[in-house]
């Protein structure tokens, strides 16, 4: 799956739009692969990295104040993505990004919406009410 889906859906607005952004930048960064766009590449992987940086520091923010006890490994797994991400980018200056390299990171950013963004959900709601 590369692109956003209800089923992704935590339920949060604001959250399911920067989830929607970076599935858009993702595709992107894969035309961009396709069509071995090197410079729109490396543009595309830019902007994949900002939106990825402000998301999950809202998503942090919102755990935090809904006192969300998993905050730490959460917050491990955020970065340990945008350390991939800068690699990348190091990389990207030599190399054009593969569609391999897309395919792994749209995987990660699945899984960690259904498996670890989804265990927020219910504490972020309860916050709500
Ligand atoms: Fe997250
Ligand atoms: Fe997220």
């Amino acid at each position: 799956m590369n692109e956003w889906t209800p089923a992704l859906s935590t339920g949060v607005p604001l959250l399911d739009e920067h989830h929607r952004r970076i599935f858009q930048w993702l595709a992107e960064l894969e035309s961009a692969a396709v069509e071995e766009r090197t410079l729109f590449g490396v543009y595309a992987l830019v902007r994949l990295k900002h939106y990825t940086r402000d998301h999950f520091a809202a998503e942090e923010a919102l755990m935090k104040s809904a006192g969300y006890p998993d905050l730490a490994a959460h917050k491990t797994e955020h970065a340990a993505f945008r350390t991939r991400l800068g690699d990348l980018q190091i990389k990207s200056m030599g190399q054009d990004i593969s569609t391999e390299t897309v395919k792994l990171l749209t995987d990660w950013l699945t899984h960690h919406i259904t498996r670890v963004d989804m265990a927020y959900v219910p504490y972020l709601k309860k916050k709500q009410k």
